[in-house]
């Protein structure tokens, strides 16, 4: 399925989280086998394209796309958690979202010195999430060479504020 044909398949929730708020929601995305396979699969190709060695998910939608996208690459996965989930010592990040504020966490031994760990999510909106995620990493000694989301807000600036981090983006789909 083409990137225009999984477009289709994702549904638009009006007024949820709030009035006025168009959400875009995966849910019927992933619950179509064919589209949820082909969505993965053309991550895949440009985590492959990016040359990651590992691929990082953001919970909880992330992990659905990212663990996906892993075994498709026979690569890793790097659960970016939710605090007060990981069972060792992490290192954290704040971030702002797009309703409120929160943290993630990373075991900073899930990465190796200088791997290169593709960032996978289903959704960039303000960007936030990924550059908490992105940062970790970072600081744990991965490179970041690419984030990659099923879907795109552009008009919230995410993808660019990723690139001015020297991070490359790709989305499947745009939504304004
Ligand atoms: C959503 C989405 C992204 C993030 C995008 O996750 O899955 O991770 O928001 O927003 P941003 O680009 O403005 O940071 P959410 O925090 O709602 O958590 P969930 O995956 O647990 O639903
Ligand atoms: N849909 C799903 N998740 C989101 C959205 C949205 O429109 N905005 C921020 N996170």
């Amino acid at each position: 399925m083409t990137p225009d044909e999984l477009k289709a398949i994702v549904r638009t929730v009006p007024d949820f989280p709030a009035p006025g708020i168009r959400f875009r929601d995966i849910t019927t995305l992933i619950g179509h086998g064919e589209g949820f396979a082909a969505a993965v699969a053309h991550l895949a190709d440009r985590a492959r394209a990016a040359g990651a060695e590992a691929v990082a998910g953001m919970e909880a939608r992330g992990f659905i796309f990212g663990a996906a996208v892993a075994v498709t690459l026979g690569v890793g996965f790097v659960p970016v958690r939710k605090p007060g989930k990981l069972p060792v010592e992490t290192i954290s990040a704040d971030y702002a979202l797009e309703y409120g504020s929160d943290r993630l966490e990373i075991d900073p031994g899930a990465v190796a010195a200088g791997q290169k760990v593709a960032i996978v999510d289903d959704l960039i909106a303000t960007g936030g999430t990924a550059l908490a995620a992105a940062a970790l990493l970072r600081k744990a000694g991965a490179q970041v060479p690419a984030a990659l989301f099923a879907i795109d807000l552009p008009d919230l600036g995410g993808a660019d504020r990723l690139r001015a981090e020297g991070i490359a983006v790709e989305a499947l789909m745009q939504f304004e």
